[in-house]
């Protein structure tokens, strides 16, 4: 028995912090439950988004999404995120202090269909807006185009209600496209980026938003043929 006691209460030595094995259950057990809030919150949206796209395709013929990829930030990613910010790192710090936790992209496929999605999100009456950044009227000085909102959901547990936010973007296929390649370019790559490389990307973001332009306009004409 006090053998038993004896490992429950084992010392764990992390970066010089001596923590009891006890104390480090607790913390995972509040990492998971955090994790699930946050897992719960992006289903909520998700689903939001399903039922407009759903609706849409009956009421316009077509689907304005052409997908939605999603993802809980990493613990790895908050910690590093809150050390950067100079912020405490624990569950409560990164609950209040980190908007980008649960993240949705979503894939639209003309200009228009995102100012829709993003509207239509909006005015639910469960939904709060708390951020809204539009590097589609405002694009990056990188070239990078998207609406980024971040949005209050309460989702609902056994006994008590939480109120999560949701990092949504939102973009055509043809900014994604940019946007993920440029990402991969980049990622790993810590040292100073030759200037004809970066505005050869930036033409490459010109270029492509110039295209979707061309694209809505297809549309539209297309539309009218209908
Ligand atoms: P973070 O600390 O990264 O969350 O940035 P922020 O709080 O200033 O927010 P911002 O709206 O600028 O960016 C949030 C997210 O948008 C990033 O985590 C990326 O997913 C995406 N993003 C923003 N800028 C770029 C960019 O230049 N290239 C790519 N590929 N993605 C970007
Ligand atoms: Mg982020």
């Amino acid at each position: 028995m006090i053998k038993e006691r004896e490992i429950e209460n084992k010392i764990v030595k992390t970066n010089d912090i001596i923590i009891t094995s006890n104390e480090v259950e607790t913390k995972m057990e509040k990492v998971q439950e955090m994790s699930m809030i946050y897992r719960s919150a992006i289903k909520e949206i998700t689903t939001k988004l399903e039922v407009l796209d759903g609706e849409f395709k009956v009421k316009r013929k077509r689907n304005p999404i052409e997908y939605i990829k999603s993802r809980v930030k990493s613990l790895k990613s908050i910690i590093g995120k809150l050390e950067r910010l100079d912020l405490e790192v624990s569950c409560e710090s990164a609950r209040s202090n980190l908007n980008d936790i649960a993240g949705v992209r979503v894939v639209c496929s003309f200009l228009s269909d995102i100012y829709e999605i993003a509207e239509m999100l909006k005015s639910q009456d469960d939904i709060t807006v708390i951020a809204e950044k539009d590097y589609i009227k405002h694009p990056k000085p990188n070239g990078y185009r998207s609406l980024h909102l971040v949005l209050e959901i309460p989702v609902f547990f056994s006994e008590h209600v939480e109120y999560v936010p949701v990092e949504v973007q939102i973009r055509t296929i043809a900014m994604d496209f940019w946007a993920s390649l440029e990402h991969k370019l980049y990622y790993k790559t810590f040292e100073d980026v030759p200037i004809s490389i970066t505005s050869d990307l930036k033409e490459c973001a010109d270029v492509i938003a110039s295209t979707d332009r061309k694209m809505q306009e297809i549309q539209r004409k297309v539309e009218k043929l209908n």
